[in-house]
């Protein structure tokens, strides 16, 4: 059965539509694997999100991670919903542009900008950039002198709250590489500040970890961060302007109850995902109001903070469950010694964000087959010529579920949906193999369809390279 809450996706005589369209037919003209976006859904997560958080702060704006995905035409359809762009490179800064960003609606991270990516960035008069360390306010310090120009800057802090989540997904403690330490604040902001000919400096940002499950620690980060915003105040006179909370809203990823039973919980709740925006935007606003912060709490604290512009950088809730993965069952065998039933899918580690290194879990649906009992459980592996290809944890690192629960006839041809995989997917595919990276389509608000992104040829897999012979000739 399927077993989905997605109100983009319904099962309409056996087959699974998107938006009114019949997903099975998409993945016979487009060919697979296929992702497919909705532009209604990235636009209700976006009113959600802001909505949500502008009931409680009126002056909240969401900066969609690019991170997440970068499909041009779903930048335009993101900016169109009435977000603003973060990206983390001098690709994606270029990318926004193209998709028609202005310059203040753009925030930059990142752990090892180039001289020459914060010069674009300055030069593009940008809203911020997120310093992440003492050089590399120098290095901006520098290079606004040498453009002449005045760097919008916000100080990227280590807030020491650890998410719960996967090791590698957390990023606001000092284990991570990502920011500044509270510690040394008072002394880059008195430095930031002396350089007012080169610097606007305008507040402060944090990112605690994607798909941040525990609402306490969205809590604890803001109260860290309003805490040395005002302590700093008291000493240096400077007030910040904006506040940035980063991204990490998570999104129910489907996981089966029962894998609660074998899973660690903190990984088991990280997948769940359950926690909801008007949670967050109401614990993290309210919080000075409901003083639920001890004796710090009070009128100058609240006023401080509404004076200020409150960012979000969701990626995740923005984009994961606009799309689905469309792929074919190109292979099946049955081993006798263990009695398990095994399909391949033609998507593999090279289409979607690898199972092996982000441990992470897609809900399958047979798109073809959504009328039939999903009861039998199969493992299901990814075409490519390595062993932690597959859709189960090979490491037993955290006990991803073992199987796939799909109907007992699944076979060779039948197409399989794979659901909310609409952040990390696209931005990772690979040529793996030889591969050619999968074909985006958009389903437009009014159900026509078009091609975000065509699927790849071979031609494309050697377009970047030169051949010996010619290399000799030149
Ligand atoms: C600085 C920063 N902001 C925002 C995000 C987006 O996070 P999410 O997709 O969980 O919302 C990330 C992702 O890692 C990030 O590093």
């Amino acid at each position: 059965m399927l077993n989905t809450k997605i109100s983009v996706l319904e099962s309409l005589n056996g087959h699974l539509y998107m938006d009114g369209l019949d997903l099975v037919q998409l993945a016979e003209k487009y060919e697979t694997p296929l992702y497919v976006f909705s532009e209604r859904r990235l636009k209700e997560n976006i009113n959600e999100i802001l909505s949500s958080f502008r009931k409680y702060h009126p002056n909240t704006s969401l900066h969609y991670a690019a991170k997440c995905e970068s499909t041009i035409a779903n930048l335009q359809i993101i900016l169109e919903g009435g977000s603003d762009i973060e990206v983390n490179s001098g690709g994606e800064l270029y990318k926004a542009f193209y998709a028609g960003a202005k310059g203040n609606q753009i925030v930059f991270n990142g752990v090892g900008k180039t001289v020459s990516e914060i010069e674009y960035a300055i030069n593009s008069e940008i809203k911020s950039i997120n310093v992440d360390s003492e050089f590399e306010l120098e290095r901006t310090i520098e290079a606004a002198r040498k453009l002449k120009k005045k760097a919008n800057v916000t100080i990227r802090i280590v807030p020491e709250v650890s998410t719960g989540v996967v090791k590698g997904n957390e990023t606001g403690t000092h284990e991570s590489k990502f920011g500044i330490l509270l510690d040394n604040l008072e002394d880059v902001i008195k430095k930031a500040t002396e350089h007012r000919e080169a610097l606007n400096v305008l507040g402060y940002h944090f990112h605690i970890g994607t798909q941040t499950y525990d609402l306490q620690s969205f809590v604890d980060a803001f109260i860290v961060m309003l805490q040395i915003s005002v302590d700093i105040y008291k000493t240096t006179g400077f007030k910040p302007r904006i506040l940035n909370i980063g991204g990490g809203l998570p999104v129910p990823h489907y996981i089966d109850v029962a894998a609660s039973q074998y899973m660690p919980p903190n990984i088991y709740l990280m997948l769940k995902g359950d926690l909801t925006i008007e949670q967050i935007a109401k614990s993290i606003c309210l919080q000075l109001k409901a003083d639920k912060v001890g004796a710090w709490a009070g009128k100058e604290y609240e006023k401080f903070f509404d004076e200020c512009e409150l960012i979000l950088e969701s990626g995740r809730k923005v984009v994961a469950d606009a799309a689905v993965l469309l792929s074919r069952v190109e292979n099946k065998k049955y081993r006798d010694n263990t009695g398990e039933d095994w399909i391949t899918v033609d998507a593999g580690f090279n289409t979607l964000m690898e199972v092996k290194t982000y441990f992470w879990y897609y809900h399958m649906v047979c798109a073809n087959r959504t009328d039939e009992y999903h009861g039998k459980d199969f493992k299901v592996g990814g075409p490519c010529c390595d062993s932690g290809d597959v859709y189960f944890d090979i490491d037993s690192h955290i006990n991803l579920p073992d199987y796939r629960k799909l109907p007992c006839s699944t076979g060779p041809g039948d197409i399989i949906a794979m659901l909310n995989v609409g952040a990390y997917g696209t931005p990772n595919m690979s040529n793996y193999n030889g591969r050619p990276k999968a074909g985006i389509l958009l389903i437009h608000e009014n159900g026509e369809v078009s091609v975000s992104k065509r699927a790849e040829t071979y031609a494309d897999l050697v377009t970047t390279e030169t051949r010996i012979k010619e290399i000799r000739k030149g």
